[in-house]
């Protein structure tokens, strides 16, 4: 019957009210509660931004070092889980590690949440947020056949995620600061960005009650695709492809034809008609990267500058509104500190979690809240009779 409303890819239906995160699409502003997301990148931290965005204000010192010291309680994952690892292939993309990882802490915790009761919700959230670099560092490891590091509680969030990935027992590792500061900052810019696809798949999954781990786990798996988190990794694998600055318009071609399902990876956005405010910090925060290994004239970086100015003076991408977004230098940035492609989208989820964490909660405390039950427009056969096999012929 027509008296829905139809409205494929939810162009113009809230699905909820939010005091989360702000976004003007037109202007290419974002607020976490309130705050502009480059002062938070460029004075606060990431763990401060986590608290901010599920407490709904910026914590006092007092509150900043007890709630460090709880997240920073719960970085262990439970030795049982390294079992997980062993069963997939070293070549298993990390982000199906992830998916099946996370929503496995639902066998560990489940038991212990009664997801009314805000504390225990709250325990909850501490564990994931703690333990996604661990599992993050895990699924990186085992990929390259290098032994697990534990989490070293004495170092920021972002130097022992660091540490976890990049430090092998035969050698002493020091965290560079410079990267351990840049890599916060990507966790900063990735925490929310309100009712996105992943975002509202959380939702969706939890209206239902399931259990958080459960939720964050369906999070991570809409995330993967190369519309949304993976394009960060498909982005990097263009500029890798597109190679030197002559070929870009040959690329730049492809995109505009209409034949041709080729897309600019990290272009374009659902939300922003303007310059994404998070790719312009991300941009600052790949040149401090390069600077800080010595490498200025990384090729690719050359390139996605050359891309973003060509394809900034194009017809095509000014009428069309399509800017750079965050996934277009973030992958440079992250392949500069070492990181693998595969890497990429898990370190989206990483930081995405508390975002996640935080709209999960909100939707949970609203007293509007149900399940989520969209319903549809049904264009198919209308009702008729069953017919056996040999009737059919
Ligand atoms: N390259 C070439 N043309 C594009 C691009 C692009 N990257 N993005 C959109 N268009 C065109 C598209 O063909 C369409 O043209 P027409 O109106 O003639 O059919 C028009 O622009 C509008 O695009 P749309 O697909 O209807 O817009 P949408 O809001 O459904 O999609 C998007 C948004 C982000 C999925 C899309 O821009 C895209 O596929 N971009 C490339 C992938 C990407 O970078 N994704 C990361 C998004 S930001 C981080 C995140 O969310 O994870």
């Amino acid at each position: 019957s027509g008296h829905f409303t139809y409205d494929p890819g939810f162009t113009s239906t809230a699905s909820c009210e939010s005091k989360i995160t702000y976004i003007d699409g037109d202007k290419g502003i974002l607020l976490y509660r309130g705050y502009p997301i480059e002062q938070l990148a460029e004075q606060g931290d990431f763990l401060e931004t986590c608290y901010l965005l599920l407490y709904g204000e910026l914590p006092t010192a007092a509150e900043k070092a007890d709630f460090d010291m709880r997240v920073t309680k719960h970085t262990m994952v439970n030795d049982q889980m390294h079992r997980f690892f062993q069963g997939f292939r070293r070549d298993a993309h990390p982000m199906s590690i992830m998916v099946a990882v996370v929503g496995a802490l639902s066998a560990f915790y489940h038991d212990s949440i009664d997801i009314s009761d805000p504390q225990q919700r709250m325990i909850a959230s501490m564990r994931m947020i703690s333990k996604l670099p661990t599992i993050a560092a895990m699924a990186y490891k085992y990929s390259v056949g290098q032994p697990f590091v534990y989490p070293q509680n004495s170092l920021s969030y972002a130097a022992n995620f660091l540490r976890m990935c990049f430090a092998v027992p035969c050698e002493e590792y020091q965290v560079n600061p410079v990267l351990a500061r840049a890599l916060d900052k990507i966790f900063i810019l990735h925490a929310d960005h309100e009712q996105n696809a992943s975002t509202s798949t959380v939702r969706l999954a939890g209206s239902s009650g399931a259990n958080p781990f459960a939720c964050i786990a369906a999070g991570i798996a809409c995330l993967w695709g190369p519309a949304h988190g993976g394009a960060n990794e498909a982005a990097l694998k263009m500029l890798e492809e597109i190679g030197t600055p002559d070929r870009i318009p040959e690329f730049i071609k492809r995109a505009k034809d209409k034949d041709d399902p080729f897309r600019l990876m990290g272009f374009g956005h659902r939300v922003y008609k303007n310059y994404d405010p998070r790719a312009r910090i991300m941009q600052k925060t790949t040149h401090e990267v390069l600077a800080e290994i010595g490498d200025t004239d990384d090729p690719i970086f050359e390139v996605a500058k050359e891309l973003e100015r060509i394809a900034l003076q194009d017809e095509y991408f000014i009428e069309k509104k399509l800017y750079p977004n965050i996934d277009f230098y973030s992958g440079i940035t992250l392949r500069a500190m070492g990181f693998p492609t595969s890497m990429f989208t898990v370190l989206f989820a990483l930081a995405r979690t508390v975002g996640w964490i935080a709209q999960w909660m909100e939707m949970i405390e609203d007293p509007h809240q149900k399940i989520g039950r969209p319903r549809q427009l049904y264009t198919g056969s209308p009702q008729r009779d069953y017919r056996t096999l040999s009737q059919r012929g």
